[in-house]
């Protein structure tokens, strides 16, 4: 296949795109590289692998690039809620607008497959114990409103020949050449590695979390099924709902076999409380998770021990919204 990943240059592309290459796809990275250029380290120069630093905004672009792709998968996104609201109309130029135009260009190009990263906070809170598919989408944000729109737009433009699947990820956690230490496993234990001391803010809310090869897998796995089975489909993709001090206490456990860590609790006030359930992509698709949190703690340890992150608690490049702060994007 030659496949087309939007954004790929971000934390989840810069696994997805290597165990893209290994499989033996052709890929064309098209993303502005706000997180920095060396991404794909010796990959860097693999033949199948082309690399577009332009703006997922930029239409004559992104249709001159699309050229020759049988697939798209769509990563490209400003991620993370407080990030986006850093200028609502910057986020929404990207996460929304640019959506419709980028879905008919890939169509019109002759992609035949579609998939589109969305997110499991579309639900927003919800009471039931298992939040599935086809519950109403109650976003609370601007990111998980444009998120459930975009969702919508895509599907209005299937059709036999352009299949188009959503998968709602849960928040993803683990080591990735292209580092978030922005999302909650990570953070956890970039505080607990780095300052011994981890601050849990509630406790109780339930947050679901997948490893990132997990979530590559899983990227992997929509790409190899037949078309059928995920045309106009949508899929969560977790791992297990944990509290979020059941997290910090796993971090805690991982990365006290390195060095001593305080578990402090913080009253809060976010009280977002998701718990998903990923029954249908397991059913439908056979697709299950195959890494635990304390894979992903274990993973980021180890890349804290041999020194792979540049100064883990300042370095904005791991930071959305610092890191955005400061490119100063119009
Ligand atoms: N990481 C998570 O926990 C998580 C959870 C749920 C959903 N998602 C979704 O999965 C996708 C990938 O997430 P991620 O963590 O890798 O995000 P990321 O922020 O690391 O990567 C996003 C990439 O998009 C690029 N980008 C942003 N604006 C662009 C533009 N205008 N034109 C071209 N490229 C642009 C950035 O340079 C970046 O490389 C996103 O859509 C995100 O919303 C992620």
């Amino acid at each position: 296949m030659k496949v087309f990943v939007a954004g790929g240059a971000g934390y989840v592309g810069s696994k997805l795109v290597p165990a893209l290459l290994d499989r033996g796809h052709e890929v064309i990275v098209y993303d502005l590289y706000l997180y920095g250029s060396d991404i794909f380290g010796t990959y860097h120069t693999h033949e199948n692998l082309q690399e577009i630093q332009a703006d997922i905004r930029n239409i004559d672009r992104v249709k001159e690039s699309l050229k020759g792709c049988d697939t798209v998968i769509h990563l490209a996104c400003i991620s993370n809620d407080p990030s986006f609201e850093l200028n609502p109309s910057l986020g929404k130029s990207i996460n929304l607008d640019a959506f419709e135009p980028f879905v008919l260009a890939a169509k019109a190009c002759g992609v035949s497959r579609f998939i589109y990263a969305s997110s499991s906070s579309v639900y927003g809170i919800k009471e039931e114990a298992n939040v599935t598919e086809e519950m109403s989408l109650e976003p609370l944000t601007d990111y998980s409103r444009f998120k459930a729109e975009c969702e919508k737009i895509l599907f209005s433009h299937m059709d036999p020949s352009f299949t188009c699947c959503v998968l709602r990820p849960a928040t993803v956690c683990g080591y990735a050449p292209r580092q978030r230490l922005d999302v909650v496993v990570n953070i956890m234990t970039n505080l607990a590695y780095n300052t011994g001391h981890i601050k849990v803010m509630g406790g109780n809310q339930l947050r679901p979390n997948i490893h990132i090869d997990d979530m590559v897998r899983a990227y992997l796995h929509v790409l190899s099924v037949p078309a059928e089975k995920i045309q106009g489909e949508t899929f969560n993709v977790g791992y297990d709902n944990h509290p979020v001090l059941e997290l910090g206490k796993i971090v805690q456990r991982v990365v006290g076999n390195k060095r001593n860590v305080d578990l402090e609790i913080i009253p809060s006030n976010d009280n977002r409380s998701y718990h998903v359930s990923s029954k249908k992509i397991a059913e439908q698709l056979g697709f299950t998770p195959e890494h635990t949190i304390e894979d992903a703690v274990e993973s980021l340890l180890e890349a804290f021990e041999g020194r792979k992150l540049d100064n883990p608690l300042e370095n904005m490049y791991y930071f959305n919204i610092k890191r955005m702060k400061s490119v100063h994007l119009q």
